[in-house]
């Protein structure tokens, strides 16, 4: 989507926040998909840095981490060229939307969300207004741009839900205004669990750095990571119940080398979980290698990452806007 959307093809968006480095969890569940979404759709992809404020940042390492963010998207394969590439904070018609969708969101909807649940007992001294909302400003993200599909892990399934609802809600009340998203949630990978804890989700705000794989990893690290991980006592490569620490394991190695499960299985056949591991390690670390490798470039090249998401939020902005003035004039609002 480097110029305003083509109506013909579907339009997709997605975002990131960028508190931390991002975690193997992150590319697989969605970065991975929102590089091979590009080739065939119109696409839009932000660093969610508004978000991010639902948790409070140190100023100077945000910004830090924002640019870091965008470069990491970008060292991933996301090309601005190809796709609509942003920083949410740029394009001001998300916060603008976002008031409008909670005057349209419930109180009760909101409250039922997990991860407001979930992060509330994280961070009991600061409940604040901004996480009890993040849903409607997401919403916002995914609405301004009449996103068709919206490629997320399973984590994001309750919240785009929400997202679907309002949008429902809207064109019920106000005559036809927004596309109705659904959700692009990959079959193997949607949800991938910490090393350690294979119970879990794998997070990047996770205490123990042997639960998760970043990104930016070196591939030594990578490789002592997995030979680290959590499986069972069973000893034999093969998907089960109860073996959530190998199931994880084969589900990984399984997206990082497009083998199927049947394939992965007869490979490890009567081989040992240490072999698998350092397997499934090696695998990780070769494939994440041009990831760093591009992402070392394009970090020191601050000129092309400016341009890039000036560019990209110029453009977002001109059809976020369409959007916006349309809600404005559903709702009452008088033109200026
Ligand atoms: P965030 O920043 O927590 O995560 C970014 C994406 O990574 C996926 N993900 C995972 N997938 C599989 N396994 C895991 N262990 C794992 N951990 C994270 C998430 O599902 C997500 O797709 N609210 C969003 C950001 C956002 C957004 C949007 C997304 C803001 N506006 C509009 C889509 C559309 C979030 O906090 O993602």
């Amino acid at each position: 989507m480097s110029q305003a959307p083509n109506e013909k093809k579907k339009i997709i968006l997605s975002g990131i926040q960028p508190t931390g480095v991002f975690t193997l969890g992150n590319y697989i569940g969605a970065i991975k998909n929102w590089v091979k979404l590009q080739e065939e759709y119109d696409c839009a992809y932000m660093i969610a840095d508004m978000h991010s404020l639902t948790v409070r940042q140190d100023p100077k390492k945000l910004r830090e981490q924002i640019l870091s963010a965008f470069a990491i998207v970008l060292a991933c394969g996301i090309d601005p060229k190809k796709s609509l590439t942003f920083m949410q904070s740029h394009v001001h018609q998300h916060a603008e939307l976002s008031w409008i969708l909670s005057c349209n969101t419930q109180f009760g909807e909101l409250s039922r969300m997990t991860q407001f649940k979930d992060k509330s007992a994280k961070h009991a001294d600061n409940i604040n207004a901004g996480l009890f909302t993040y849903p409607s400003l997401m919403a916002a993200d995914i609405l301004l741009y009449q996103a068709d599909l919206v490629p997320v892990g399973a984590d994001q399934k309750q919240h785009l839900e929400l997202a679907r609802n309002v949008a429902i809600r809207f064109n019920n009340n106000y005559g036809n205004t927004f596309t109705v998203p659904d959700g692009y949630i990959p079959k193997a990978g949607a949800k991938v669990m910490s090393l350690s804890d294979p119970t879990k989700k794998m997070s990047k705000s996770d205490s123990n750095p042997n639960s998760f794989i970043t990104i930016l990893d070196k591939p030594e690290v990578i490789v002592k990571k997995f030979k680290k991980a959590v499986t069972d006592s069973e000893a034999s490569v093969r998907m089960g119940e109860g073996k959530d620490g190998i199931n994880n394991l084969i589900t990984i190695y399984s997206v990082v080398t497009n083998k199927t499960v049947d394939e992965i299985e007869k490979e490890f056949d009567s081989k040992g979980y240490g072999y698998f591991k350092n397997a499934v390690g090696e695998a990780v670390a070769e494939h994440l290698r041009p990831v760093r490798e591009n992402y070392e470039r394009l970090i020191n090249d601050k000129a092309y990452l400016t341009e890039a998401y000036k560019r990209g939020a110029e453009t977002a902005s001109k059809f976020a806007d369409r959007t916006l003035q349309k809600v404005y004039k559903k709702v009452g609002f008088i033109a200026k």
